[in-house]
Order: structure tokens, then sequence, then C-alpha cells
């Protein structure tokens, strides 16, 4: 079964390998997007770490000047797709691309690519890259945080790669959609619709699209005027931990000014979650930095704070709390949105399913901890589910159902890289 499964996954990963780069899944997402290249070549190194290595840099060349490193590079035009790449007018840049990011996974792969293959011409390429993420982060840390309080940013639900949380329902509610126009969703085309977000949700993230877009999504005028500015809890703790992978590779690379760069972030951003600590809820939640308020949900993400290091009882036990009590409710960990809030949909895209590569992270870091039973719930569950429902791109929390695309590329690559039993025992 599992040597079946290894099997299927690594001929996902083959097919939907367009040529130096992978889609997510054909049909549905037809481009290379940022946070899927970087948990796709964790699956690579499994079985070719030149691919692996590959797959960061062909993402790698889609940042712009800025360090902006795009969350849709559109190497070629493909009609399945909306918004291509016009109704981003993003010109003048490396390539076409969407105009903002996605979570920053990309510094942890590479040092897990390289934790895995240290050969001189692989150090050779690590120089180059990191010269890249360093870029990348600092703009994170300065467009994204441009006061310096230590917490990220989005500026479209599409740059949290969680475009459908309840948590931003709130913060979108008053975007003025009323110049978007007519428009054909193709998403809806290839999914069926209830596993999508709705209408209004795609008006708003239009709307944005075409702020960026008449902005000429500069950083400055983003962050003093979009009508949607939300520090986010998984985008925060995503940059952390690459943070600090990137910190690894610079003491590796002997980078002495980065690594006090580096540290300086760091330091930055433990003072910083603290603004992100709800304390009704006893959880990490979203803050609207426009309207100055927290989210009043619990979501995936509120589980990220051990991956990103943070170890400190305050954050941890109610953090736990909270797990033990949703693992109570589900048949499978981790729904992306807590099953006891109203918002709470077990089959709509971001608003209730489980997804494979937050439960990655979300294990990762209880492993890293010392939860190995919790840690150890999140891997066999995700077993499970693949081996119900296949490499879905997200899941039902109660039945297991899968949905949304289906031969999806980071559910094979975490299965290869994490979840199969064919791998060393004991790793989370
Ligand atoms: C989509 O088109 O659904 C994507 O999530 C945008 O990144």
């Amino acid at each position: 079964m599992s040597l079946h499964l290894d099997e299927a996954a690594r001929s996902i990963l083959e097919t939907n390998d367009l040529g130096g780069y992978t889609i997510p899944t054909k049909g549905l997402y037809p481009y290379q997007w940022n946070w899927d290249s970087a948990f796709v070549s964790l699956g690579f190194a499994r079985f070719s770490l030149e691919r692996a290595w590959q797959e960061i840099e062909t993402l790698m060349e889609g940042q712009w000047p800025d360090g902006m490193v795009p969350h849709i590079l559109f190497r070629k035009d493909d009609p399945s797709y909306f918004p291509g790449p016009s109704v981003w007018g993003t010109h003048g840049k490396p390539m076409p691309s969407s105009g903002h990011s996605q979570p920053p996974v990309a510094a942890t792969a590479v040092r897990h690519i390289y934790e895995l293959d240290k050969s001189p011409a692989a150090r050779e390429r690590l120089k180059v890259l990191f010269r890249k993420l360093l870029k990348w982060h600092r703009w994170f840390h300065t467009a994204r945080d441009p006061q310096g309080l230590g917490v990220i940013a989005v500026m479209h639900p599409w740059e949290s790669g969680r475009d459908n949380l309840p948590d931003w329902d709130e913060p979108t509610k008053q975007i003025d959609t009323s110049s978007v126009g007519t428009y054909q969703r193709k998403d809806t085309s290839h999914v069926d619709p209830t596993m999508r977000p709705k209408k209004a949700d795609y008006d708003r993230y239009l709307a944005l699209v075409q702020f960026g877009r008449e902005h000429n999504w500069d950083p400055y005028a983003i962050a003093t005027n979009c009508p949607f500015f939300v520090a986010d809890p998984a985008m925060t703790f995503i940059l952390l931990r690459a943070d600090r992978d990137l910190l690894a590779l610079a003491k590796e690379l002997g980078e002495d000014e980065a690594a006090t760069e580096l540290e300086e972030w760091i330091a930055r951003t433990e003072s910083g979650i603290s603004i992100l600590w709800n304390e009704d809820l006893q959880a990490f939640t979203v803050f609207d930095l426009r309207s100055g308020t927290k989210g009043d949900g619990i979501s995936s993400a509120s589980f990220l704070a051990p991956y990103a290091g943070i170890s400190n009882p305050q954050y941890i036990e109610p953090m736990l709390a909270h797990f033990d009590r949703i693992a109570s409710q589900v048949t499978y960990m981790m729904p992306s949105y807590d099953p006891d809030h109203e918002a709470f949909e077990p089959m709509r895209y971001w608003r209730g399913p489980v997804w494979g590569i937050l439960n990655y992270m979300i294990a990762k870091g209880l492993g890293e901890i010392g939860e190995d039973s919790r840690a150890a719930r999140m891997r066999d569950d995700t077993a499970a589910l693949i081996a119900k429902s296949g490499f879905a791109e997200y899941f039902n929390p109660f039945t297991g159902d899968g949905a949304g695309g289906s031969s999806f590329s980071w559910t094979s690559a975490i299965w290869l890289d994490w979840v199969t039993p064919t791998r060393t025992a004991g790793e989370a």
C-alpha cells in the first residue's frame, strides 16, 4: 500500500513538472505557485536532489528588483485560470507574475535540501539562493511590517495562501467592489463551487488586485492605503521559522553581516507576536492593522507557534488545550478553522477542511517541543486521509473525503517527505 502510494506521489510530481517548475494541479492551478513550489521541493528531494534545487531556483527567477517573490509566476499563458497576467498588470518585471507574495517557506525548504545534499556544487547553489532569500525576507520585514512591529501583514487574502479563511470576513467587509465589473471565474468550472470561495469573496479579491494594479504594487502605497492590511499569524510564524533557517545557513556560509540582520529580525518578531495573542480566546489570531481589532476565531495557523521556535508555556499550554478540544471533535486533524466557530464549513476551502501542508508544519513544531503523541496524531491522520481519498488538495475533517483539486503536488510532496511509512520512523 505505502509503496504504491510512494509511486503514485512521485508520478504526480513528475506529471505536474512542466520542465524545471511544478504546477499545483492541472486545470485549476496551471502556473507556478510560490509556497507550493517550496513544499514540492521537499518531495523532489526524496528522489531527485537536482530537481529539488531547481524548483526553488525557478521560483526565485521571478523575484522583483525590490526583493518581492510573487505568489504566481505566469510562465506561459493558460486560459484555464482566472485572473491571468493581464489582470495583474505587473509590467517590467523579470516575468509575468502576480503582484504580491505568499508565505515564505522557501528558506526552510532550502535548509532541508542542503542538509540532504552538502556537495560542493550544492554549496555554490546555496550561496546564490541565500542572497535572494535574504533579500526577500528583508522585503517582508519592511514592506509588510513598515512600522517594525514584529508581525507580518498580508495585503490580500491570496497573499496569506489561505484565501477564504473566516478571519478575512470582517476586514474585507468594507472593501468597495463597485468598480470590479463583470468577470468570469474559472475555478468553479474545475471544482464543485460549494468547495470554493463565494462570489462576494471573489469581488473583494478582484477589488484588491485593482487597488494594487492602480498603485503599481508599490509597498509604501499598499502599507499606507490598501483597504486590507492584516497581520497574520501564519505569515509571521512561517517567516520566523524561515529566518531561523536562513540564520543557520548564514552561519554555515560565514555570512556574518547577514547573520546579525537575521538575529535582529528574529528578536523583533519574538517580541512582536504578543500583538497576535488574543487574551479572550487564549490563542494567536489575526490582527487587523486598519481597525486595530483582533480576529474572533482560532485557525490552523494558531497552532504554528512551535514551528516558529516558540516554546513559552504561556502560549503553548492554552494552545495544547485547544488542540485537544478540537481533536476530540474531528476524525482527522487539523481542521483549518475551529469547528466550534459559527463560520466553520467542513468542505469549503479554508473554512474548515484539513490541509496536508498545515498538518506537516504543525506536527513538525509539536515534535520539536517534545509533543510526540500529538505530532503522531497529525501524521497518522494525514496518512489515513491520503490512504482513503488520495492526493486531494484538502479533506473533510469528519468524513475524510477529498475536496478541491486532485493529483495535487504539495499533498504528494508531504507524503514523500513526511507521511509515508517507508521514510525513517520517528521523524515528525
Ligand atoms: C486561487 O486562484 O484560488 C488561488 O488560491 C490564488 O492564489
